[in-house]
Protein backbone atom coordinates (compact mmCIF):
# COMPACT_ATOMS: atom_id res chain seq x y z
CA UNK A 1 0.00 0.00 0.00
CA UNK A 2 1.39 3.59 -0.87
CA UNK A 3 3.04 5.51 2.19
CA UNK A 4 1.48 8.79 3.12
CA UNK A 5 3.69 11.76 1.58
CA UNK A 6 4.23 14.17 4.36
CA UNK A 7 6.16 17.30 3.31
CA UNK A 8 9.89 17.34 4.50
CA UNK A 9 10.72 19.70 7.39
CA UNK A 10 14.52 19.76 6.60
CA UNK A 11 14.70 17.59 9.54
CA UNK A 12 17.19 14.88 9.49
CA UNK A 13 15.36 11.33 10.36
CA UNK A 14 16.83 9.89 13.54
CA UNK A 15 19.33 6.94 13.32
CA UNK A 16 16.73 4.95 14.93
CA UNK A 17 14.12 5.80 12.79
CA UNK A 18 16.35 4.87 9.56
CA UNK A 19 17.56 1.78 10.76
CA UNK A 20 13.15 0.55 11.46
CA UNK A 21 12.69 2.01 8.11
CA UNK A 22 15.34 -0.21 6.20
CA UNK A 23 13.89 -3.23 7.62
CA UNK A 24 10.67 -2.49 6.29
CA UNK A 25 11.49 -1.15 3.21
CA UNK A 26 13.37 -5.23 3.03
CA UNK A 27 10.26 -6.11 3.89
CA UNK A 28 7.92 -5.19 1.70
CA UNK A 29 9.99 -5.44 -1.23
CA UNK A 30 11.69 -8.97 -0.90
CA UNK A 31 8.59 -10.62 -2.88
CA UNK A 32 8.91 -8.98 -5.67
CA UNK A 33 10.38 -11.37 -8.49
CA UNK A 34 9.51 -9.42 -11.52
CA UNK A 35 12.18 -8.40 -13.93
CA UNK A 36 15.35 -10.36 -15.16
CA UNK A 37 19.10 -10.11 -14.51
CA UNK A 38 21.08 -8.55 -16.97
CA UNK A 39 22.84 -11.16 -19.56
CA UNK A 40 24.04 -9.20 -22.08
CA UNK A 41 27.69 -9.16 -20.51
CA UNK A 42 27.63 -13.20 -20.80
CA UNK A 43 30.10 -12.81 -17.44
CA UNK A 44 26.62 -11.25 -15.32
CA UNK A 45 24.69 -13.58 -16.79
CA UNK A 46 25.20 -16.09 -13.93
CA UNK A 47 24.66 -13.77 -10.91
CA UNK A 48 21.89 -14.66 -8.27
CA UNK A 49 18.90 -12.86 -8.46
CA UNK A 50 17.56 -13.06 -5.30
CA UNK A 51 20.65 -10.93 -3.61
CA UNK A 52 19.11 -7.93 -2.07
CA UNK A 53 20.69 -5.38 0.21
CA UNK A 54 19.80 -1.97 1.74
CA UNK A 55 21.97 0.63 2.81
CA UNK A 56 21.77 4.05 3.99
CA UNK A 57 25.01 6.41 5.29
CA UNK A 58 24.03 9.65 6.72
CA UNK A 59 25.73 12.23 6.04
CA UNK A 60 26.82 12.38 10.31
CA UNK A 61 28.87 9.04 9.25
CA UNK A 62 26.29 6.66 10.42
CA UNK A 63 26.11 3.96 8.16
CA UNK A 64 23.04 1.19 8.30
CA UNK A 65 21.72 -1.83 6.65
CA UNK A 66 19.81 -4.97 5.54
CA UNK A 67 20.69 -8.23 3.62
CA UNK A 68 23.44 -8.29 1.03
CA UNK A 69 25.30 -5.39 1.66
CA UNK A 70 28.71 -6.35 1.26
CA UNK A 71 28.17 -8.70 -1.59
CA UNK A 72 30.58 -7.04 -4.32
CA UNK A 73 29.51 -6.15 -7.75
CA UNK A 74 30.37 -4.29 -10.65
CA UNK A 75 29.41 -0.76 -10.67
CA UNK A 76 28.52 -0.21 -14.13
CA UNK A 77 26.28 3.04 -15.06
CA UNK A 78 26.27 4.38 -11.35
CA UNK A 79 29.73 5.05 -12.32
CA UNK A 80 28.53 7.76 -14.77
CA UNK A 81 27.43 9.91 -12.22
CA UNK A 82 30.72 9.91 -10.52
CA UNK A 83 33.00 10.19 -13.46
CA UNK A 84 30.90 13.17 -14.51
CA UNK A 85 31.58 14.89 -11.20
CA UNK A 86 35.28 14.21 -11.51
CA UNK A 87 35.51 15.80 -14.99
CA UNK A 88 32.75 18.75 -13.90
CA UNK A 89 35.57 19.26 -11.30
CA UNK A 90 38.24 19.69 -13.91
CA UNK A 91 36.74 21.53 -16.66
CA UNK A 92 33.42 23.01 -15.37
CA UNK A 93 30.28 22.80 -15.79
CA UNK A 94 29.47 25.26 -19.45
CA UNK A 95 31.91 23.36 -20.92
CA UNK A 96 30.30 19.94 -19.65
CA UNK A 97 26.72 21.41 -20.99
CA UNK A 98 28.17 22.34 -24.25
CA UNK A 99 30.22 19.33 -25.02
CA UNK A 100 27.43 16.70 -23.56
CA UNK A 101 24.25 18.24 -22.81
CA UNK A 102 21.87 17.61 -19.66
CA UNK A 103 19.28 16.75 -21.03
CA UNK A 104 17.04 13.43 -20.79
CA UNK A 105 17.06 11.85 -24.71
CA UNK A 106 13.54 10.07 -23.99
CA UNK A 107 15.62 6.79 -25.04
CA UNK A 108 17.29 3.40 -24.13
CA UNK A 109 20.95 3.88 -22.16
CA UNK A 110 22.36 1.88 -25.27
CA UNK A 111 20.82 4.12 -27.74
CA UNK A 112 22.63 4.93 -31.25
CA UNK A 113 19.57 6.80 -32.61
CA UNK A 114 20.06 9.52 -30.13
CA UNK A 115 22.91 10.51 -31.43
CA UNK A 116 21.60 10.49 -35.10
CA UNK A 117 18.63 12.78 -34.10
CA UNK A 118 20.95 15.13 -32.02
CA UNK A 119 23.76 15.97 -35.25
CA UNK A 120 26.16 13.78 -33.32
CA UNK A 121 25.48 15.47 -29.49
CA UNK A 122 25.15 13.32 -26.76
CA UNK A 123 22.42 15.07 -25.10
CA UNK A 124 22.32 13.15 -21.58
CA UNK A 125 25.86 11.99 -19.75
CA UNK A 126 23.88 9.21 -18.28
CA UNK A 127 23.19 7.30 -21.23
CA UNK A 128 26.39 5.72 -23.24
CA UNK A 129 26.79 7.81 -25.31
CA UNK A 130 26.92 10.98 -23.29
CA UNK A 131 29.20 8.88 -20.61
CA UNK A 132 31.59 7.65 -23.16
CA UNK A 133 31.91 11.63 -24.48
CA UNK A 134 32.49 12.06 -21.13
CA UNK A 135 35.12 9.67 -20.34
CA UNK A 136 36.78 11.02 -23.32
CA UNK A 137 37.59 14.44 -21.57
CA UNK A 138 38.83 12.39 -18.28
CA UNK A 139 42.51 14.11 -18.03
CA UNK A 140 45.74 11.90 -18.69
CA UNK A 141 48.28 11.46 -20.94
CA UNK A 142 47.39 7.90 -21.73
CA UNK A 143 44.36 5.44 -21.28
CA UNK A 144 46.27 4.44 -18.87
CA UNK A 145 46.51 7.86 -16.68
CA UNK A 146 42.54 8.28 -17.42
CA UNK A 147 42.08 4.92 -15.77
CA UNK A 148 43.89 5.69 -13.12
CA UNK A 149 42.27 8.78 -12.47
CA UNK A 150 38.82 7.35 -12.81
CA UNK A 151 39.92 4.41 -10.20
CA UNK A 152 41.26 6.85 -7.80
CA UNK A 153 38.54 9.32 -7.53
CA UNK A 154 35.80 6.46 -7.44
CA UNK A 155 37.98 5.12 -5.00
CA UNK A 156 37.73 8.63 -2.69
CA UNK A 157 34.30 8.65 -3.23
CA UNK A 158 33.66 5.12 -1.20
CA UNK A 159 36.33 6.11 1.13
CA UNK A 160 38.24 2.65 0.27
CA UNK A 161 40.42 1.44 -2.60
CA UNK A 162 38.05 -0.24 -5.62
CA UNK A 163 39.47 -2.87 -7.55
CA UNK A 164 38.89 -3.68 -10.92
CA UNK A 165 36.58 -7.39 -12.07
CA UNK A 166 38.94 -8.70 -14.26
CA UNK A 167 36.29 -11.44 -15.18
CA UNK A 168 33.61 -8.84 -16.15
CA UNK A 169 36.29 -6.37 -17.87
CA UNK A 170 37.05 -9.51 -20.06
CA UNK A 171 33.69 -10.64 -20.29
CA UNK A 172 32.18 -6.84 -21.65
CA UNK A 173 35.07 -6.10 -23.50
CA UNK A 174 34.47 -8.88 -25.98
CA UNK A 175 30.87 -8.48 -26.05
CA UNK A 176 31.14 -4.13 -26.28
CA UNK A 177 30.20 -4.20 -30.08
CA UNK A 178 27.69 -1.58 -29.85
CA UNK A 179 29.69 1.00 -27.32
CA UNK A 180 32.52 1.00 -30.09
CA UNK A 181 30.12 1.30 -32.44
CA UNK A 182 28.50 4.61 -30.56
CA UNK A 183 32.19 6.09 -29.93
CA UNK A 184 33.45 5.38 -33.62
CA UNK A 185 29.76 7.87 -34.41
CA UNK A 186 31.07 9.94 -31.98
CA UNK A 187 34.17 10.32 -33.62
CA UNK A 188 33.16 10.72 -36.74
CA UNK A 189 30.77 13.95 -35.69
CA UNK A 190 33.89 15.06 -34.76
CA UNK A 191 33.04 14.64 -30.71
CA UNK A 192 35.65 12.66 -29.12
CA UNK A 193 39.43 13.62 -29.98
CA UNK A 194 41.03 10.70 -29.04
CA UNK A 195 41.26 6.94 -29.79
CA UNK A 196 37.63 5.48 -29.79
CA UNK A 197 38.33 2.16 -28.70
CA UNK A 198 41.03 3.47 -26.51
CA UNK A 199 37.80 5.50 -24.93
CA UNK A 200 35.77 2.48 -24.72
CA UNK A 201 38.49 0.23 -23.09
CA UNK A 202 38.65 3.22 -20.02
CA UNK A 203 34.50 3.31 -19.85
CA UNK A 204 34.92 -0.66 -20.21
CA UNK A 205 36.91 -0.31 -17.15
CA UNK A 206 34.74 2.46 -15.34
CA UNK A 207 31.96 0.15 -15.65
CA UNK A 208 34.20 -2.97 -13.86
CA UNK A 209 34.90 -1.50 -10.70
CA UNK A 210 33.59 -3.26 -7.76
CA UNK A 211 31.96 -1.86 -5.49
CA UNK A 212 29.16 -3.47 -2.35
CA UNK A 213 25.99 -1.68 -1.56
CA UNK A 214 27.62 -0.15 1.37
CA UNK A 215 30.04 1.46 -0.92
CA UNK A 216 27.46 3.20 -2.87
CA UNK A 217 25.99 4.20 -0.06
CA UNK A 218 28.75 6.37 0.46
CA UNK A 219 29.58 7.31 -2.18
CA UNK A 220 26.12 8.71 -2.36
CA UNK A 221 26.05 10.40 0.99
CA UNK A 222 29.35 11.82 -0.33
CA UNK A 223 27.23 13.80 -2.83
CA UNK A 224 24.59 14.58 -0.37
CA UNK A 225 27.52 16.12 2.11
CA UNK A 226 28.39 18.83 -0.82
CA UNK A 227 31.49 16.50 -1.75
CA UNK A 228 32.94 15.61 1.51
CA UNK A 229 33.33 12.07 2.45
CA UNK A 230 31.51 11.66 5.25
CA UNK A 231 33.27 8.52 6.48
CA UNK A 232 37.23 9.81 5.84
CA UNK A 233 36.48 13.28 5.87
CA UNK A 234 38.27 14.12 2.39
CA UNK A 235 36.80 16.62 -0.01
CA UNK A 236 36.12 14.59 -2.90
CA UNK A 237 34.60 17.20 -5.35
CA UNK A 238 33.07 21.22 -4.81
CA UNK A 239 29.54 22.05 -3.88
CA UNK A 240 28.83 23.53 -6.87
CA UNK A 241 29.95 19.79 -8.62
CA UNK A 242 27.84 18.49 -6.36
CA UNK A 243 24.64 20.19 -7.17
CA UNK A 244 25.34 20.19 -10.62
CA UNK A 245 25.67 16.53 -10.31
CA UNK A 246 22.49 15.90 -8.57
CA UNK A 247 20.64 18.03 -11.49
CA UNK A 248 22.03 15.47 -13.72
CA UNK A 249 20.95 12.47 -11.89
CA UNK A 250 17.49 14.21 -11.58
CA UNK A 251 17.28 14.59 -15.06
CA UNK A 252 18.49 10.99 -16.37
CA UNK A 253 20.02 9.25 -13.59
CA UNK A 254 17.01 6.57 -14.53
CA UNK A 255 17.25 6.78 -18.33
CA UNK A 256 13.70 7.35 -19.97
CA UNK A 257 12.06 6.36 -16.60
CA UNK A 258 13.67 9.44 -14.82
CA UNK A 259 10.43 11.28 -14.78
CA UNK A 260 8.50 8.39 -13.07
CA UNK A 261 11.58 7.96 -10.70
CA UNK A 262 11.10 11.48 -9.46
CA UNK A 263 7.38 11.34 -9.66
CA UNK A 264 7.68 8.48 -6.85
CA UNK A 265 10.66 9.03 -4.91
CA UNK A 266 11.28 12.68 -5.56
CA UNK A 267 15.37 12.53 -5.07
CA UNK A 268 17.87 12.13 -7.90
CA UNK A 269 19.40 8.84 -8.57
CA UNK A 270 21.45 6.64 -10.57
CA UNK A 271 20.74 2.90 -11.56
CA UNK A 272 23.25 0.06 -13.14
CA UNK A 273 22.66 -3.16 -14.51
CA UNK A 274 23.78 -5.17 -12.10
CA UNK A 275 21.22 -4.07 -9.97
CA UNK A 276 22.44 -1.36 -8.13
CA UNK A 277 20.88 2.19 -7.50
CA UNK A 278 21.90 4.97 -5.53
CA UNK A 279 19.93 7.84 -4.29
CA UNK A 280 20.76 11.19 -2.77
CA UNK A 281 18.77 12.87 -0.36
CA UNK A 282 21.07 16.10 0.12
CA UNK A 283 22.21 16.95 3.24
CA UNK A 284 21.12 14.25 5.04
CA UNK A 285 22.41 10.68 3.28
CA UNK A 286 22.99 8.27 0.35
CA UNK A 287 20.87 5.49 -0.21
CA UNK A 288 21.76 2.20 -1.46
CA UNK A 289 19.74 -0.77 -2.60
CA UNK A 290 20.94 -3.64 -4.63
CA UNK A 291 18.56 -6.63 -6.32
CA UNK A 292 20.00 -7.55 -9.74
CA UNK A 293 16.14 -8.37 -11.31
CA UNK A 294 15.64 -5.00 -13.87
CA UNK A 295 12.79 -4.05 -15.30
CA UNK A 296 12.68 -3.34 -18.92
CA UNK A 297 14.61 0.46 -18.96
CA UNK A 298 17.17 -1.72 -16.77
CA UNK A 299 16.41 -0.47 -13.37
CA UNK A 300 16.05 -2.86 -10.63
CA UNK A 301 12.80 -3.78 -9.47
CA UNK A 302 12.95 -4.46 -6.25
CA UNK A 303 15.61 -1.00 -5.84
CA UNK A 304 12.67 0.84 -7.13
CA UNK A 305 10.06 -0.02 -4.40
CA UNK A 306 12.37 0.08 -1.38
CA UNK A 307 13.72 3.63 -2.16
CA UNK A 308 10.55 4.77 -2.90
CA UNK A 309 9.30 3.98 0.57
CA UNK A 310 12.72 4.92 2.19
CA UNK A 311 12.30 7.99 0.62
CA UNK A 312 8.43 9.31 1.96
CA UNK A 313 9.27 7.07 4.65
CA UNK A 314 11.78 9.53 6.19
CA UNK A 315 10.35 12.74 4.64
CA UNK A 316 13.49 12.90 1.78
CA UNK A 317 11.41 13.24 -0.81
CA UNK A 318 12.55 16.59 -2.42
CA UNK A 319 9.02 18.11 -3.27
O1 LIG B 1 27.67 0.31 -21.27
C1 LIG B 1 27.20 -0.71 -20.79
O2 LIG B 1 26.53 -1.44 -21.47
C2 LIG B 1 27.39 -1.11 -19.33
N1 LIG B 1 28.72 -1.40 -19.03
C3 LIG B 1 26.79 -0.15 -18.38
C4 LIG B 1 25.35 0.00 -18.65
C5 LIG B 1 24.47 0.18 -17.49
O3 LIG B 1 24.76 -0.13 -16.35
C6 LIG B 1 23.15 0.70 -17.85
N2 LIG B 1 22.27 0.72 -16.71
N3 LIG B 1 21.22 0.47 -16.43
Amino acid sequence: SAVPYTVATGAPPSSDDVAEAIHVAYDRSLDLTDGAVADYIPELADTSPDLFGICVAEVDGTVQGVGDVDHPFTIQSISKAFVWALVCEEIGDEKLIDLIGVNNTGLAFDSVMSLELNDGHPMNPMGNAGALATTALVPGDSPDEQWEFIRKGLSRFAGKDLELDEAVYRSESASNQRNQGIARLLEGYGRIGSNPLDVVDVYTKQCSLLVTATDIAVMGATLADGGINPITGARVVSETVCHDTLAVLAASGLYQNSGEWLFRIGLPGKSGVTGGIVTIAPGKAGIATFSPRLDAAGNSVRGQRATAYLSRRLGFDLF
